[in-house]
């Protein structure tokens, strides 16, 4: 017996979409957004969807039985809202999870739907963007094509996942920052960009600028070192200008949030994962873009057998406590609430601060992950993984509750064009400009 018939109320709650990335397979992604998601569901409508579509991963690891899945909304034309699956009974027997739902990848590898075109692609943003709940996550796949790129929000990165035990996939987490920052940058200074209309007759300039963005990308041209250089340039050039303004923008109010899964202390997880995600991310990428740490998960057999088990690991009983569980989570919030343990304060700028930001230390970043991991282990060492997971969960709706839409949790998958035309409200640009003199 399913959960399912009770669902779909008619009230419309406003809609958090978080996308679940690494860049490279294995690091514990599906892992994460099952368990991520089950315990967010208890706060709320949640929707976990499996957009690894090749590897039916999340139907493999769940075993409850599948009616409709994405097969079903790409070839037999079925809404998303009817290709969700529920928990049965066997697998959660008090119905503690019946607000948790997923729509799985289909059974078998079809191509049309692992490597969707623009068409496809788009059907399924817009449905996602319909999808009836109040947290939507996305297991992303491995990889860093538009497939991947294109579900990705444009001003934060979602929650990476990297672990100690594979360095490269920390490399390839900052590699998503960099991907998604590049696609917002090349939007603003593409030809079909409003921004352009702005600059007719300044061909060269912007042809110089793009130049200037490719230059930045290719890792092996060290000419312009990163996108905070490329930042300085434009304002050195244009002084206090809407353009280069909005590229300022972009950088300080990307929001990058990170889980390190398969936790070894702290010690050994600064060394192997955080210190080279930020060292990388700082050098190739912008050191002025904020860091958060929504928590870690624990190495545990437990979790890997609940997996191989088709039993996702939280719907196990948990073990023995000190505390009950509910005191721990008002503690907690208590905590977070008093300290914002590693949550930077929204950093609202005054010209003198912003110019003080663009000769950012990369140091303070890596100081201050370490101070919040510290203090973090400090009150959770003896966590498990249960309370691992509720912990990343409270973390998520605090931030959620606490910033900004756009800063974590969007409210929906932007379209290009709509996130054009939302960078571009944001600017207050004048619709002429008298550019003077440019020299890049
Ligand atoms: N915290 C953990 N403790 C133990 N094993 C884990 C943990 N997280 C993931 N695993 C195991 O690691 C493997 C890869 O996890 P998976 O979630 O499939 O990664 P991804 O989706 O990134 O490819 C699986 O065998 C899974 O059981
Ligand atoms: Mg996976």
């Amino acid at each position: 017996m399913l959960h399912s018939g009770t669902k779909f109320p008619t009230r419309v709650a406003i809609k958090r979409i978080i996308p679940i990335s690494s860049g490279k397979g294995g690091v514990g992604k599906t892992t994460f957004a099952i368990n991520f998601s089950l315990a967010l569901s208890r706060h709320g409508r949640t929707v976990l969807v499996d957009l690894d579509t090749g590897t039916s991963a999340i139907r493999n690891a769940i075993d409850v039985p599948i009616e409709k899945d994405l097969y079903h909304f790409f070839r037999k034309g079925e809404p998303i809202n009817r290709c969700v699956s529920y928990l049965s009974k066997k697998l959660d027997p008090k119905g503690a999870f019946r607000d948790f739902g997923f729509v799985a990848g289909p059974l078998h590898l079809i191509d049309e739907i692992t490597n969707f075109g623009a068409a496809n692609k788009a059907k399924l943003i817009e449905a996602i963007n319909g999808l009836d709940a109040d947290y939507v996550i996305l297991d992303m796949r491995a990889g860093l094509d538009s497939n991947v790129i294109d579900f990705l929000p444009f001003s934060n990165s979602g929650i990476l996942i990297f672990t100690p035990h594979l360095p490269s996939a920390t490399l390839a987490a900052s590699d998503i920052v960099k991907a998604i920052l590049f696609r917002k940058l090349r939007l603003i200074f593409s030809r079909e960009s409003p921004f352009y209309a702005t600059v007719s007759g300044q061909f060269d300039f912007w042809r110089l600028i793009n130049e200037l963005i490719d230059q930045v990308e290719d890792v092996y041209d060290s000419s312009v070192a990163n996108l905070d250089a490329f930042a300085d340039d434009l304002a050195g050039n244009l002084g206090d200008h809407p353009i280069a303004r909005t590229v300022q923008q972009t950088l300080e109010e990307f929001r990058v949030h990170y889980v390190l899964n398969l936790f070894n202390g702290v010690d050994d997880s600064f060394q192997t994962a955080v210190k080279p995600f930020i060292e990388n991310l700082t050098s190739n990428v912008s050191a002025r873009c904020g860091v958060t740490n929504l928590g870690w998960i624990m190495r545990s057999d437990a979790i890997h057998r609940a997996n191989c088990n088709k039993t996702p690991a939280l719907l196990l009983p948990p073990e023995e406590k000190k505390i009950s569980r509910n005191d721990r989570v008002a503690q907690e919030l208590d905590e977070l609430r008093s300290m914002a343990i590693g949550i930077d304060q929204p950093r609202r700028k005054n010209a003198k601060q912003t110019k003080a930001a663009a000769t950012a230390d990369p140091a303070d970043h890596l100081a201050n992950q370490l101070n919040v991991l510290r203090t973090m282990f400090e009150q959770k060492k003896d966590d498990d993984f249960h309370a691992n997971f509720e912990y990343a969960s409270q973390r998520a709706l605090f931030t959620m509750k606490t910033r900004r839409t756009s800063e974590f949790g969007d409210v929906r998958i932007y379209r290009p064009d709509e996130m054009l035309a939302t960078i571009f409200a944001k600017s207050n640009i004048p619709t002429t400009i008298d550019w003077g003199e440019l020299e890049l």
